[in-house]
Order: C-alpha cells, then sequence, then structure tokens
C-alpha cells in the first residue's frame, strides 16, 4: 500500500525535491526535513507550495528528529539527506562522514524508536551504485556485487547502507534500500557534469572533461528514479535492496557533445558550435573508471520501466535549463560559479 505520511530528507535537493513534487501531486502528506545546505534549494519546491511542511534541520541532530517522528507520525520515511558530490569529498570529506554515516545511524535510532509504537513504519534508504566501485569493459553491477568503493562519497554511502542493514537484522526495523546509477534532470545543482556543462555553453564558458573523458556513467532521469522509489515503497519487499538503472551507459565526451549537439539545435552560438568549448582537464583522483547497472530484479520482481532514454532525457533537460534560468542563475552568481572541485590531493 501506498505510504499516506511521509517524511523526505533532503527534499530540498535535486531527487528529493523531484520526489516531493511527485508526493505532493498525488495528495500524500510530505514533511521535508533539510537543513538547507550549500545544495539545498527551497526554491525547487515552488510548483508545490503550499502543499508540504518542511523543517529545517540537521539529521545528526538525535532530539529535533525524534520530534519530527512524533509529531508529524510517518508512515515512511525516504532518506535522502546527504552530501552528495564526490569532487567535495575529495576536498573535504569530514561533513561527508558527518551527514551520511552519524547522520543515517542518527535518524535509524529515531526510526527505531517511532517503529517501535507504530510497527507499519517504514524506513527506505536512497543510495547509490557507487558503494559496488569500478567496473571494467564488461559486465553489471547486481545486488550481490560486494561492496568496493573508492571515494569518501562513495565510502560514506556504503557505511551507511551498511547501518541500515544492521538497523534491520539487529532490531527489525523494517526497511528498503535501493541504489541507484547516475541521475540527472530538471533541478540539478551544477556542480555535476551534466547542469555544468549545459550552464558553462550558454555562458560561453570552457567545457571541463576530465581525463580525455572515457570514463563511462549509467545514466537514468530523475523522475524515472523517483517512480522506482514509489514502487519500491508500495511494493518492495521488507529488508530487500533493489538497483536502480536503464542500460543507458554513456562516455563522459559522448554526455558532453550530446549536450553540445542539442544545443547547437536548440540555440545556436554565432561563434561556432559548442563541442569547440571542449577543455580537456586534469582527471579526478581515483577516478572510477565504469559504473553499469543491472537494474533486472526490480523489473522482474516489481514491473518498473524507466519512461526516458538518454536521448529523450537528454533534450527535456537541456529544454528545461533554457526555460528555468530564475532557478539557476542565482545558484551560479551567489553559491557556486563552476570553478574546479577536486583536483588536488
Ligand atoms: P543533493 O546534494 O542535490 O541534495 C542533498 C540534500 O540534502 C540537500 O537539500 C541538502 O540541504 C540536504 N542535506 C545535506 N546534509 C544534510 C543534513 N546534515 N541534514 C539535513 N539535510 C541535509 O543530492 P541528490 O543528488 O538529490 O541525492 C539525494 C540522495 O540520493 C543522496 O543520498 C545520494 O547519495 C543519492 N543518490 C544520488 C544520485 C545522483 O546521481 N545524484 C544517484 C544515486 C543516489
Ligand atoms: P559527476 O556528475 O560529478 O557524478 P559522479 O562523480 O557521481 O559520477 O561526474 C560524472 C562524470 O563526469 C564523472 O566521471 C566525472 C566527470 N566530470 C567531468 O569530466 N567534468 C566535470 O566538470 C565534472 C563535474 C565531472
Amino acid at each position: 500500500m501506498a505510504s499516506k505520511r511521509c517524511i523526505v530528507t533532503g527534499g530540498c535537493g535535486f531527487i528529493g525535491s523531484a520526489l516531493v513534487r511527485r508526493l505532493c501531486r498525488e495528495g500524500r502528506d510530505v514533511l521535508v526535513v533539510d537543513k538547507l545546505t550549500y545544495a539545498g534549494v527551497k526554491e525547487s519546491l515552488k510548483e508545490v507550495d503550499g502543499l508540504y511542511d518542511l523543517l529545517v534541520a540537521d539529521i545528526c541532530d538525535q532530539s529535533r528528529m525524534d520530534r519530527a517522528f512524533a509529531e508529524f507520525r510517518p508512515d515512511t520515511v525516504f532518506h535522502l539527506a546527504a552530501e552528495s558530490h564526490v569532487d567535495r569529498s575529495i576536498d573535504g570529506p569530514g561533513e561527508f562522514v558527518r551527514t551520511n554515516v552519524v547522520g543515517t545511524a542518527t535518524l535509524l535510532q529515531s526510526a527505531l524508536a517511532w517503529w517501535r509504537k507504530n510497527p507499519a513504519f517504514v524506513f527506505q534508504h536512497i543510495s547509490t551504485d557507487e558503494v559496488y566501485g569500478s567496473l571494467g569493459a564488461e559486465g553489471f553491477f547486481t545486488e550481490a556485487t560486494p561492496y568496493s568503493p573508492h571515494s569518501p562519497y562513495s565510502a560514506s554511502k556504503a557505511a551507511s547502507d551498511h547501518l541500515v542493514r544492521a538497523w534491520h537484522d539487529t532490531y527489525g526495523l523494517p526497511v528498503r534500500i535501493t541504489n541507484c546509477s547516475n541521475n540527472y534532470g530538471p533541478y540539478h545543482f551544477p556542480e555535476k557534469l551534466i547542469p555544468l556543462v549545459i550552464l558553462n555553453c550558454l555562458d560561453g564558458k570552457p567545457l571541463p572533461v576530465y581525463g580525455k573523458g572515457a570514463n563511462v556513467r549509467d545514466w537514468l532521469y530523475v523522475e524515472d528514479h523517483v517512480s522506482a522509489l514509489c514502487l519500491v515503497n508500495e511494493k518492495g519487499a521488507d529488508g530487500e535492496t533493489y538497483n536502480v538503472g536503464g542500460h543507458n551507459e554513456r562516455t563522459n565526451l559522448e554526455v558532453v557533445q550530446a549536450i553540445c549537439a542539442t544545443l547547437d539545435e536548440l540555440r545556436p552560438r554565432a561563434a561556432g558550435p559548442y563541442s569547440d568549448l571542449i577543455t580537456y582537464v586534469a582527471d579526478r583522483p581515483g577516478h572510477d573508471l565504469r559504473y553499469a547497472i543491472d537494474p533486472s530484479k526490480l523489473m522482474d520482481t516489481l514491473g518498473w520501466r524507466p519512461a526516458e532514454s538518454f536521448d529523450t532525457g537528454i533534450r527535456k533537460t537541456v529544454r528545461w535549463y533554457l526555460d528555468n534560468d530564475w532557478w539557476w542563475r542565482p545558484i551560479r552568481e551567489q553559491r557556486y560559479a563552476g570553478g574546479r572541485l577536486g583536483a588536488k590531493v
């Protein structure tokens, strides 16, 4: 059964806000718990203003989390609050350990106390395929792939996944875990590859490609991730893990070229094709070569299907950034202008 009362941690972030927009449209009662870090953007929820409550709080704050559960009385917590950017985790791993590891343990404790009084409650943990480490040219991550994280970000997410399983196995807390591939789409903070490249194109700035641009990511449109999260919430089994991905592998160079080609068509540049702006820069330290998801479990047991291919999703995304500078311009001007992160170790 679909949960009626949902807490969404990190609901002002990229994926969390897409989930909140959907839950609100479906008429659920939503409490967003968000610290509003540099990545938390309240304006991402403008479309559903008045349809959700916001608690500006840190998930590491045990008493505030206890109170949030007791007062809101959730059926589910969708836990998305995290530090999410690999390059920032290279520059400053401490905050990643604090929020992703300590914060998850704190939230689990509050959830456990709440579940003991409300046995229908479910803790749903949102995680990444990066916990599995890096693939060579062949093969896919399955739910049975051993964990082998390399960056401080992926190591902190791996730790959080282990904590969630430990609370299930030790205390019996009902949990579900999803490990999803790289997301993209509207309201994506412009530190990540796809929005950074779109906005640098529009500003006529260099498009920084790490190394030779040969690293491969498996891209999923954010609303397809959200549909998977809702399905797992409604129909997923207790204690189970589901990998989420839509078989859209691309090298980074292919991604950048696809954005350039789309913009050449939609917003041609007088100075020549956007691909003239491609600039190869020093590689990311410890750069994982390839991620690719085998989503068979989610597709076969729950019937999930993504609605977008990479080609349709990237077009929608480029269009959205062209039409919504009200959202990204203040972020580029006041929060993050697009400078290189995570290059020095
Ligand atoms: P994001 O960085 O856009 O948003 C994170 C949100 O969490 C922000 O609103 C921020 O203010 C909030 N937050 C950070 N620290 C907090 C704290 N201590 N207390 C309360 N709120 C806090 O991240 P995203 O890309 O939307 O990712 C959401 C989740 O999905 C993360 O757990 C991430 O690991 C996971 N994930 C992301 C991707 C991806 O491609 N972006 C893929 C798979 C999984
Ligand atoms: P990113 O969007 O940071 O996601 P993740 O590191 O979680 O996969 O990066 C996606 C890929 O793009 C990754 O292989 C690093 C690369 N990249 C660039 O080549 N240039 C950039 O400016 C950025 C931010 C990333």
